[in-house]
């Protein structure tokens, strides 16, 4: 089929048009009005301010720590986890309004968004920021109840969001504050995502974003003791990012799409236009990116942009909001799923690497249904195979092993 890339990716939320869903979300890729305008310049469609605060920040050095893939000095590292112990803007807010002031009047089409912090009591602080922001130009506010480090101990951040009564509280004020549309932004760090969510959407939340980062600590360094990152000999909890936490996200997405009906900025883990589809599908209508940019810079937006273009004119989606949710509406509950339907897996012999690693799984961890042959190809014995699919997930060839299908269901 001949792809033209020409779909209509523009998408209406909360009433206001983005000329395509991939939006900078509140993190280092928006720590100055001057980087939002060269993000715009390279095709973003918005973007939300890193977070603005009353009072001022100093940030501990170095902040960020990664966890890579192959992990061995002799081969290029991908980095597929992300920690980081930032804190909120360390600009002054009257710099900011000023910035979202000149962005709103030269970017005309493009979508600001001013991302607020206070604590919890003090709706004076919320309102007053929001008030500004709002006579600045911004055409949406974002509520940051969500960060896991440094500000929760000050009342801010997650200390509010992992409070459903609080979030709602302060959602209410904001929304009561001032006339553009609300998002409350999720801590994926609680029980149940859907509460917090479902009080921000009871007090006046237009649309919910999630995720913010995932409450971490990266690792520990064998010789020193001290865990990563280490500022002066210590560390504190941080927030994890990057592709790990897409299933976190996902998850999120759907829940929060089961809760409310509400539009829902998915953040959290999206890199590619396969992640980026996948979250529209799950039920997202706008999609915020951090860590991919901060590893690979603005200008991935020309391949998210391409790419899910492509994508709807295959699979035949005329708009953004025709994707929506679609996979979404294909989640049931783990005891509806059928137990007639049933898989056995099956070994492409020319593929075989003869590596052991699917025997020796379903050996020690499955129903010791793989043999080997003299020539330590794997042979299944399908009336012990139970369709689990480990020895498809651990074969470290992509298409040598395969589930297939024995009963219709
Ligand atoms: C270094 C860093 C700083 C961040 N600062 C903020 C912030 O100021 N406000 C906020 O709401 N989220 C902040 N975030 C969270 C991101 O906006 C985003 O929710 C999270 O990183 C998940 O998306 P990702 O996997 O695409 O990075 C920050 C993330 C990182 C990595």
């Amino acid at each position: 089929m001949k792809i033209s890339g020409e779909s209509d990716l523009s998408i209406d939320f909360c009433g206001i048009k983005f000329k395509n869903p991939f939006v900078l979300s509140s993190s280092p890729p928006t720590t100055t009005g001057e980087m939002i305008k060269r993000a715009f310049d390279a095709g973003w469609a918005g973007a939300v301010t890193k977070t603005l605060v009353r009072e001022e920040i100093v940030n501990v050095k170095p902040r960020f720590a990664s966890l890579a893939f192959p992990g061995s000095p002799e081969e290029p590292k991908k980095i597929y986890a992300f920690e980081n112990i930032e804190l909120v803007t360390d600009r002054p807010f009257s710099v900011w309004l000023e910035e979202i002031e000149d962005i709103r009047k030269s970017y005309s089409d493009h979508v600001i968004i001013a991302s607020l912090m206070d604590d919890a009591s003090h709706p004076e602080g919320w309102k007053e920021m929001a008030k500004k922001v709002e006579g600045a130009g911004a055409h949406m506010i974002e509520l940051n109840m969500s960060c896991p480090h440094g500000m929760p101990e000050k009342g801010m951040g997650s200390a509010i969001g992992q409070n459903p009564k609080l979030a709602g509280k302060v959602t209410k004020w904001v929304a009561d504050a001032v006339k553009i549309p609300i998002i409350s932004k999720m801590t994926p760090n609680v029980t149940d995502i859907s509460e917090p969510a479902r009080a921000c959407v009871e007090n006046g939340a237009s649309a919910i974003s999630a995720i913010n980062t995932v409450g971490a600590i990266m690792g520990v360094d064998l010789d020193t003791f001290v865990p990563k990152p280490a500022v002066a000999g210590y560390s504190a909890h941080g927030g994890l990012s990057g592709m790990a936490i897409k299933p976190i996200a996902l998850k999120a997405i759907a829940t929060i799409r089961e809760a409310v009906d509400i539009p829902i900025s998915g953040i959290g883990g999206i890199a590619t236009w396969e992640d980026a589809s996948e979250f529209l599908l799950m039920g997202a209508s706008t999609l915020q990116l951090c860590t991919e940019v901060m590893v690979r810079g603005y200008g991935i937006i020309e391949d998210l942009n391409d790419g899910l273009s492509n994508y709807m004119e295959e699979h035949g989606f005329a708009s953004i909001n025709d994707m929506v949710g679609v996979a979404q509406r294909k989640m049931r509950a783990l005891s509806d799923l059928s137990k007639e339907y049933k898989v056995v897996s099956s070994v492409k012999e020319s593929k075989c690497v003869k590596c052991d690693i699917c025997y020796i799984s379903c050996n020690d961890a499955g129903y010791q249904a793989i043999s080997l042959r003299e020539d330590r190809i794997p042979i299944i014995d399908e009336e012990k195979c139970t369709g689990c699919s480990l020895c498809y997930q651990v074969c470290p060839v992509w298409d040598c092993v395969a589930m297939k299908e024995v009963s219709g269901g």
